[in-house]
């Protein structure tokens, strides 16, 4: 008998697409048909990969020895500097054994769920949330416990709601701080009071630490391993090179957990994709082991930026926003706009706002569906200073 069950897994149909993504393909698609759009979707440095990260790239490639198959979990000079950077940056004492070198930060995130969750396992997940995190921990089997946070507590998590939250089945919190997408940064006695809650509670913790370097106006990164070290036989780190050094386009990232932990995670990329590209890990291994004076750079332009647009999108009747504390992103609500007339549509959410945006204004920005906070949307400031003025400009004569 033929099996007749539908041509695409029910495991797989059930994901939704990017909607990050789904934005940004949609403004380049429309650019490259010769529309003046702008683009506030893409979540990455507008700058180029600093030129001695190049350098170490293109000297890889003349390299026989990178031609071939490497270690599944990294080349080991690259995993020895990621846990000496890891010791400078976040203050945790880790060994290269602990790192697995992944196929970007996400592929960190997918094979950490993959390794830690049983069906039916209970993953607290403040929100707004990053895109792709509920995607993954339901492709584990997990179940994402969604945890509102609102904009009066800066977008930041309570441990009443976390202590709330808790069930039999709870098996680890998602903390990520600098926030994609609100931009918040939780203060150090916070990460450490939820740290030790989740020591006390036997709660693992995923912390993605992706936005370490990109803080602005005095808020400062705090690692939670780093402020609570007992923690790290229950948590995973995720991290990469992406947003530091303006490599999102290399794809490389690390998870750093207990030996278990790596082990199963070497275990399972050993048969889905193998050693990351050598080629990236020579230019990342040149990335974070240097200096972050091309992160300065880049950090002054973010912070200049990111006033830029949020004090041009505070002034826009029925918007609020808060000022972004770290990464690159604006989460404003539009709340106040919705229900209105804008030409000649009444949207009533987010999503459809959004649409008429980049259909009249010709300016794409992520509605905040997309990270379980409808009435928001998320702009990256992650572009030129003349784009960002004008796509801001363009959305206010739009609502004006
Ligand atoms: C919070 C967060 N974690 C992880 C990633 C993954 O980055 P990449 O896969 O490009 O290394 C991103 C990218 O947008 C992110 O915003």
């Amino acid at each position: 008998m033929a099996n007749t069950s539908s041509r695409i897994s029910a495991r797989i149909a059930a994901i939704q697409e990017s909607a990050t993504l789904a934005v940004d393909a949609k403004a380049k698609a429309l650019k490259a048909a010769g529309e003046n759009v702008i683009g506030f979707g893409a979540g990455e440095p507008d700058f180029p990969t600093p030129a001695n990260v190049v350098e170490a790239a293109i000297a890889a490639c003349r390299e026989p020895r990178f031609h071939h198959y490497s270690p599944t979990p990294g080349l080991p000079e690259l995993r020895e500097a990621i846990a000496f950077k890891t010791k400078r940056d976040s203050g945790v004492d880790c060994s290269a054994a602990q790192v697995v070198v992944t196929n970007g930060g996400k592929h960190a995130v997918y094979n950490t769920f993959q390794v830690l969750c049983n069906q039916g396992d209970e993953i607290l997940l403040p929100a707004p949330y990053w895109t792709s995190y509920p995607e993954e921990i339901t492709l584990a089997g997990g179940v994402p416990v969604v945890l509102p946070t609102t904009e009066a507590h800066g977008f930041r998590v309570t441990i009443e709601q976390l202590e709330a939250a808790l069930t039999p089945r709870t098996k680890a919190l998602l903390f990520v701080s600098p926030s994609n997408p609100t931009g918040a940064v939780y203060p150090p006695d916070e990460v450490e009071a939820i740290g030790r809650w989740a020591l006390e509670r036997g709660i693992w913790v995923v912390t993605d630490e992706i936005y370490e370097h990109l803080t602005y106006d005095g808020h400062v990164f705090s690692s939670m391993p780093g402020l609570v070290p007992e923690l790290m036989d229950t948590c995973v780190i995720l991290n990469g090179v992406a947003k530091t050094y303006a490599m999102t386009g290399w794809r490389v990232g690390w998870m750093i957990g207990p030996a278990d932990v790596t082990a199963a995670a070497t275990n399972l990329q050993s048969h889905s994709t193998s050693n990351v590209s050598n080629v990236a890990q020579a230019a990342a291994l040149a990335a974070v082991s240097g200096d972050l004076s091309a992160v300065v750079e880049m950090r002054n332009a973010f912070a200049r930026r990111g006033r830029m647009m949020f004090e041009m999108l505070s002034k826009i009747d029925g918007v609020s926003v808060l000022a972004p504390e770290g990464a690159f992103y604006c989460f404003p609500s539009f709340e106040g706009v919705l229900g209105r007339e804008i030409a000649g549509r009444t949207p009533q959410t987010t999503l459809e706002l959004c649409e008429i945006m980049l259909e009249v204004a010709k300016v794409a920005i992520v509605p905040g569906e997309a990270f379980g906070a409808p009435g928001y949307a998320r702009l990256s400031f992650a572009l030129g200073d003349d784009d960002l003025g004008e796509g801001v400009r363009r959305i206010a004569d739009l609502l004006g």
